[in-house]
């Protein structure tokens, strides 16, 4: 019987490819660029970069350190430290097991669009209605998922080695050549604007670049802040014992200062890329107006524009979204991988065993959040004003509720009961100094609890409440 203490990473590339993979996901290809638009570029763009070298780092590092100095799953890590903190495992443990149940579905949608594209019905997809007459049929949604997910679990059957670093192996480097090929193509677009003038993709790019300051108050600004915060949580997957899965299966002799950064860069570079593949079409093609469309950037808008640059644009689409799928079933690989770990654990069970039955479990929740769009239909007011239905409700639960609250609890933990220098020493047990050492102890210590408390209860809607 295979245990997470037998299994590991061959190296650090295979690591950090795998920790990248789990990272870049739908999330920077996504969400990244529609909130970038939304917030008004580069200003989001530096605000996003000042908390990954700060907040992003500082929770990565923890997650991993951890990982790899208890050698245990996020379920038993905290516990093993101090046994009265064992409640804060099992919490972490429910983050992935809910995004699991709606990741596998917005993979599905992804499949989906893939599929339109490879069979050369690319032009189906920009018709006025396409993604919604999709999600809310009910059973191509369903069917789509069950494939993604029978994918993922297949990896995840095949364990740390053979699964999990040797797909990551083959798609990140595939991915990346991909991110930086379309980039590039997307700033040689121009297309004449309603008015006769021409829009460039150079152009595009300058509005995605130069910081927006128009409109801008202390409100507005603050919301940017959160946008870029709880976006950088899910861009890392941090705060969801993925990271401190993937930590336990790192050697003791590699440089985890170097590859941390490694992956921090990685991910970031990725979401900037995407960025810069996106907002440049779409302004090109549908000027700034289109890329005010906000999540349905990637379904409705980017289709549009495949559509509006010809047969080469079908080519495009079915490049895009294979990169796509790469991205999103690297991601919910950790996710399960989380998942399947951990319940090996609990249940004493074979890596095959628990990952056939995380697969069927999953199966069945993802089913549901699928129906959400039909038989389960509702909406409901979130505490931050926007309109959720059952995906953007298990979103929200995950994202904005449960991270903030798991980092709070760990930056208090690790700040004021373990201390950052048992971090610190982990981060120097191959023999390597931590150069960040002195930002890391008073990040973990002050500023990174006082920053997730506010998430927290702006989360929670507290400041609406004492609005009012
Ligand atoms: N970090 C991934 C992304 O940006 O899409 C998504 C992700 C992976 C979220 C793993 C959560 C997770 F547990």
């Amino acid at each position: 019987m295979e245990t997470k203490k037998t299994s590991s990473f061959t190296g650090s590339l295979g690591f950090v490819l795998a920790a990248a993979g789990s990272a870049v996901g739908v999330g920077n290809i996504w969400r990244f660029p529609y909130l970038a638009a939304k917030d008004g570029g580069g200003l989001f763009l530096i605000v996003y970069l000042a908390l990954v070298v700060t907040f992003g780092f500082t929770l990565l590092v923890t997650d991993v350190a951890i990982g790899r100095k208890t050698r245990e799953n996020a379920l038993h890590a905290f516990g093993s430290i101090r046994k009265r903190w064992a409640f804060l495992g099992y919490l972490t443990f429910l983050v992935p097991a809910i995004i699991m149940t709606y990741y596998s579905v917005i993979g599905g949608w992804i499949v989906r669009y893939l599929v339109a594209y490879v069979s050369g019905k690319g032009t189906e997809a920009a018709r006025d209605g396409y993604f919604t007459a999709f999600i809310t049929s009910k059973a191509s949604p369903v069917f789509f998922m069950l494939v993604f997910l029978a994918f993922t679990a297949f990896v995840v059957y095949r364990g740390v080695e053979k699964g999990i670093e040797k797909f990551a192996r083959i798609v990140m480097p595939g991915l990346l050549l991909m991110v930086v090929g379309i980039g590039i193509f997307s700033l040689t677009l121009k297309a004449p604007g309603e008015n006769g003038q021409l829009r460039t993709g150079l152009d595009g790019f300058l509005v995605y670049v130069i910081p927006s300051l128009e409109g801008i108050t202390v409100s507005r600004f603050l919301n940017v802040l959160l946008d870029a915060m709880s976006q950088l949580f899910f861009s890392l997957s941090v705060s969801m014992g993925i990271m401190i899965t993937y930590g336990s299966y790192v050697k003791k002799d590699i440089n985890l200062n170097r590859s941390l950064s490694q992956i921090e860069i990685f991910d970031t570079l990725v979401a900037f890329l995407a960025g810069m593949m996106i907002i440049p079409a779409v302004y090109v093609f549908f000027g700034t107006e289109g890329m005010a469309s906000g999540p349905s950037l990637m379904f409705v808008s980017l289709p549009r524009v495949f559509e509006a640059m010809g047969a080469a644009g079908q080519v495009l689409g079915a490049v895009f979204f294979l990169m796509v799928v790469f991205a999103a079933l690297t991601s919910s690989v950790s996710i399960m991988e989380t998942l399947v770990a951990n319940c090996m654990d609990i249940f004493h069970a074979s890596r095959q065993r628990v990952s056939m039955a995380i697969g069927l479990i999953s199966a069945a929740a993802s089913l549901i959040i699928c129906l959400g769009y039909n038989v389960f239909y509702f909406e409901m007011k979130l505490p931050n004003g926007s309109t959720a239905q059952l995906l953007d409700l298990m979103d929200y639960i995950s994202n904005s509720f449960l991270m903030p609250f798991i980092s709070l609890l760990t930056c208090i933990f690790v700040g004021w009961i373990v201390k950052p220098d048992w971090i610190c020493q982990e981060m120097e047990a191959s023999g390597h100094s931590f150069t960040r050492k002195r930002l890391y102890t008073i990040m973990i210590r002050y500023v990174t609890p006082i920053m997730m408390a506010v998430l927290f209860l702006q989360s929670a809607g507290v400041f609406e409440l004492i609005k009012r």
